[in-house]
This record gives structure tokens, C-alpha cells and sequence, in this order.
């Protein structure tokens, strides 16, 4: 998309992936060390086999290694801790991603925790959610360190800022309002959610709104102050009959009154989506790299 207000993040996303490439080059050529991702995917869920295969291909488009393993559905709890007990000693795996969500006989939160922390690219377990807290080096969550990237790249001004974020999830809304906070960004954060009394109030003063939610359209243009930047997260199915599939994607913001209103903004697709791989992908370099400083 050629225009200014426009943060393009499929531009983005395929510069720091060629980044990323050049550095796996690198890399290999400078200590042998080809950076390896390890797949586990349970079940036959349509989405998640559509994204592990979308990830296996960028890894191949980098040069980076990749495995997938494929579980049927009924698989047992402990299978599934042996594969991933094999990967944490497998000196190739340098990251482990196990597609979510999982079966409901499986405990999600036993399988995340049973991910050696230094191989967590996902930057899901306690580990690295304590770390990203307590504002020490871990792996960040793959889409709050995109958003990251895509203020940072655009050159957006964040010190002193003000930002609201809306939706408070463990996956985005959390890990984003800490990375927020962190020195080098600075900004005052404040997380809306279902039990906010009034929204409009927090984003009516915000420089910066991130929306993650899942509402269809839910930040309208009397929400927002002229000169904001607005982030939208979310992606949503709404029904059209002039689409041949029956539905267009929308983001969670009023996108065409948002955006006269505003300073930049993300569109939906290709604002925040395709920065979640390009940042799973920098997460694996930086583990292969040892650059994480547990
Ligand atoms: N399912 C949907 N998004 C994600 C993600 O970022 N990581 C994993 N592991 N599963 C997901």
C-alpha cells in the first residue's frame, strides 16, 4: 500500500525476514550453527494446520531448519511430554512451538511449562512471562514483539506517550502492556477490558490504541483523538454476499472513519498478521544465536 498513514506490515515483515535470512547465512558460514524450529501440532484443527505449514514454509524460505510433528487428537498427555522432552535435548532444535490450542484432555499448562524456557520461542512459558514482567532479557510473545517492531520501524514516537491497549489476553493485551512499560519504549500504559466502565474515556486521550479484542469494528472514530496511532490486532469473519467465500476479513477498528482521524494506522490483513511469523523467526535466530541472556 503506497501512502504515509499506512503502516505496511507485509513491507515490514519481508524486510526483517531478508534480515533474518542474511544473518542464518551468516551464522552458518561463521560457527556451522543452521538455526532449527521444531513443530508440534495435535489434532486435525483446519487453522492451526494452515499456520504450522505457513511457518514450516518461511523456515524454509530462511534457511532455518524445521521439524513438524503431527499427533492424532486422542493422543496421550505423555506422548506428547516425550516429544517434547526430546526436542529440549535435541541440540538442532534451538525452538520449540506446540500449536494452540490443544485437545481439551490435555493441560495446556503442563505442556508449555514442560518447554525447556531457553527453547520457548512462543515467550508463553512462566518463565519468560516472569522475566518479560520483571523487565530482565526472555523471549517475547511473538505478536506484542511485532507490534514492537512495527512502532519502531515506522518511526513512531512512543517515550512519554500515551497508550491504551484494549483486550487483557495472556497472548497480546498482557505481554504488550509490559513491553510498553519498558525503559526504551516509555510509555504510560493503561489495559481496558470487558469490565472497563468506559473505554472512550481511556483511548480519547491515548497518542497510541492498540485493539485486541475480537470485536468486528468495535474502536469507532469518536473513540479516538485526532493524531493518534492506531494498531489493530484483530482479525474477524463478517458475512458478505458480495465475496465469492461468503465473508471479508475486518480488524477490530472502524477502519475507514478511523483512519481519516488518525496519525498512522495498521490495516487488517496485512498490518499486524504477517509480523507474528517474521518475529517467531527472529526469536529462533536470537536462540540459535545464544543472544538471549537467561
Ligand atoms: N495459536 C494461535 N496463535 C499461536 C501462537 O502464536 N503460538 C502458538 N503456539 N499457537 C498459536
Amino acid at each position: 500500500m503506497n501512502n504515509d498513514k499506512i503502516i505496511d506490515g507485509n513491507l515490514i515483515a519481508n524486510e526483517i525476514k531478508e534480515e533474518i535470512k542474511l544473518e542464518a547465512g551468516r551464522l552458518k558460514e561463521e560457527r556451522g550453527i543452521v538455526p532449527g524450529l521444531a513443530f508440534i501440532l495435535v489434532g486435525n484443527n483446519p487453522a492451526s494446520q494452515i499456520y504450522v505449514k505457513s511457518k514450516g514454509k518461511t523456515c524454509n524460505e530462511l534457511g532455518f531448519y524445521s521439524v513438524t510433528e503431527e499427533l492424532p487428537e486422542d493422543i496421550d498427555e505423555s506422548v506428547l511430554l516425550d516429544l517434547i522432552n526430546k526436542f529440549n535435548n535435541d541440540s538442532k532444535i534451538h525452538g520449540i512451538l506446540v500449536q494452540l490450542p490443544l485437545p481439551s484432555h490435555i493441560d495446556e499448562t503442563k505442556i508449555l511449562e514442560a518447554i525447556d524456557y531457553r527453547k520457548d520461542v512462543d515467550g508463553f512459558h512462566p518463565q519468560n512471562i516472569g522475566r518479560l514482567v520483571a523487565g530482565k532479557d526472555c523471549f517475547y510473545p511473538c505478536t506484542p514483539f511485532g507490534i514492537i517492531e512495527l512502532l519502531r520501524r515506522s518511526k513512531i514516537e512512543t517515550q512519554g506517550k500515551s497508550a491504551t491497549i484494549i483486550g487483557r489476553s495472556n497472548i497480546v493485551g498482557k505481554p504488550l502492556a509490559n513491553l510498553l512499560l519498558r525503559k526504551e519504549i516509555n510509555c504510560t500504559v493503561s489495559v481496558c477490558h470487558s469490565g472497563t466502565s468506559d473505554i472512550r474515556k481511556y483511548t480519547l486521550n491515548s497518542d497510541i490504541i492498540i485493539v485486541a479484542i475480537g470485536k468486528p469494528e468495535f474502536l469507532k472514530a469518536d473513540m479516538i483523538n485526532e493524531g493518534c496511532v492506531i494498531i489493530d490486532v484483530g482479525i474477524n469473519r463478517l458475512p458478505d454476499s458480495t465475496k465469492k467465500s461468503g465473508y471479508r476479513i475486518v480488524g477490530d477498528v472502524d477502519f475507514k472513519n478511523c483512519y481519516e482521524k488518525s496519525f498512522k494506522i495498521t490495516p487488517v490483513p496485512g498490518g499486524v498478521g504477517p509480523m507474528t511469523i517474521a518475529m517467531l523467526m527472529k526469536n529462533t535466530l536470537l536462540s540459535a544465536k545464544g543472544e538471549v541472556k537467561f
